[in-house]
């Protein structure tokens, strides 16, 4: 059988960046609440001519710039901070990537499960005709209201993925765990244009969809625990997959290590929990982007994953979760160059927590007719909206 999966991935942020320490000081918070509590350093935060479509065509033309776009006749794009009820983001993306017209173009949304949602449509689309590649944006931007519990764990961030025969990162396994239950943890109604959360109900929900997916994964021919060499988690906020390593710790009964703060000693089998959470500790909560942001920190930080076999979980409220394995291919670390996603992330731009909270309560989301100043140095930016329609250009 052919193998199929991800041959190539990459992260775009935001132009500015808020530390975490600054926001719970400007709080009277102790700063160890959300370093070490929710083990998050930084978070990116979009300038206002970014939105999903600047930032996950950013993230795509690396990509394409590697690969060509020759075999790409699909384009999904995967997101929960959509900026039109009915125009998917990735048509503007494919005009801006310059991709040919004869690509089909959808957004696929289910909170931050959705990234998962394409990366299986797409493999059955390559499983279908091999010769085809196709080109996965998760993108999103996750904002929280101002001196809100999940205020810290806002954040925004793409992942542009490239999908095809015999992949040169990872092949996905064909089983594959899932579990849905209709919830109400975690939602943005239409008219508001931040999320409504009910946090620790979200936590419990993240926690029993695992066990339930790692149970279905178990039922439908997946790999024992003790196959499996690496663990990533979706990231709402770094500390949330070590709650999750946690808990499938409890019901494997397999020894993988609990430890995820860097020092922190390992107390069992090393699954990537540090490795893969250092892009998601600065970037924050990317929602759709989250999981394979975690990927990428993990390809890019160990370099002894060659035939490794990955543990995915990926989570979105509401709440549908997978979890599915792939094998990491011979040559990965020629793929990508590692050190650009560090190099982007310490580029961002910090604000001053004034400067931030003007910011967040600015326009958002809105039809009404603007321009939006020059402030991103991205390949790309939102220009504004004209008679209602959103304008994007490249710089
Ligand atoms: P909270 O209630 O303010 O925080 O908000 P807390 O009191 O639970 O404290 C957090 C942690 O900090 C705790 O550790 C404290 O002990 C610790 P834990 O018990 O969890 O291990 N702590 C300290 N540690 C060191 N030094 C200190 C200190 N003080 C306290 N001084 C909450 C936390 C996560 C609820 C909030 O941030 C929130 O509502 N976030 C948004 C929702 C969320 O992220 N949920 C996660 C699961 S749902 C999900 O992943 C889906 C999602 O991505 C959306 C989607 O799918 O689209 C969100």
């Amino acid at each position: 059988m052919t193998a199929i999966g991800i041959h190539d991935l990459e992260l775009a942020t935001g132009h500015y960046v808020v530390s975490l320490t600054d926001l719970a000081e400007s709080k009277d918070i102790a700063p160890g609440k959300f370093v070490l509590g929710l083990g998050q350093s930084e978070m990116s935060v979009l300038a206002p001519d970014e939105d999903i479509v600047s930032m996950g065509a950013s993230a795509a033309k690396p990509l394409l710039e590697r690969n060509g776009t020759d075999g790409i006749r699909t384009l999904l794009f995967a997101t929960e901070s959509g900026v039109d009820q009915s125009k998917a983001a990735g048509v503007a993306a494919l005009e801006l990537l310059g991709l040919p017209h004869n690509v089909r173009v959808a957004e696929i949304k289910q909170a931050c499960y959705g990234g998962t949602a394409a990366l299986q449509a797409a493999l059955g689309i390559v499983s279908r005709n091999p010769t085809e590649r196709v080109l996965i944006i998760a993108a999103d931007n996750a904002r929280y209201q101002l001196d809100s519990p999940g205020e810290p764990t806002q954040g925004a961030g793409a992942v542009a993925m490239l999908i095809t025969a015999d992949p040169a990162l990872l092949a996905v396994e064909p089983a594959d765990g899932i579990s849905t239950t209709d919830v109400d943890d975690f939602w943005r109604p239409n008219d508001s244009t931040t999320a409504v959360v009910n946090g620790k109900l979200s936590i419990d929900a993240y926690l029993d969809a695992l066990t339930d997916a790692w149970g279905d994964l178990q039922d439908h021919g997946g790999p024992a625990i003790g196959d499996i060499d690496r663990i990533l988690y979706h990231q709402p906020y770094t500390k949330m997959a070590k709650k999750a390593q946690q808990r499938l710790r409890q019901v494997t009964g397999d020894d993988i290590s609990t430890a995820l703060n860097p020092g922190d000693e390992v107390d069992g089998r090393d699954t990537g929990l540090e490795t893969s959470a250092r892009y998601n500790r600065r970037l924050g909560n990317s929602y759709t982007a989250s999981v394979y942001s975690a990927l990428a920190s993990l390809l890019d930080h160990d370099d002894s994953l060659a035939g490794d076999r990955i543990g995915i979980f990926s989570y979105g409220s509401g709440c549908v979760s997978e979890f599915f394995t792939g094998i990491v291919q011979d040559g990965y670390r020629d793929v990508r160059d590692a050190g650009t996603i560090d190099a982007a992330l310490d580029r961002r731009v910090p604000l001053s927590i004034d400067e931030y909270r003007a910011l967040h309560q600015g326009p958002h989301g809105t039809s009404a007719d603007e321009v939006t100043p020059q402030v991103t140095d991205a390949p790309f930016r939102f220009a504004g909206v004209h008679e209602q329609a959103r304008q994007y250009e490249a710089r």
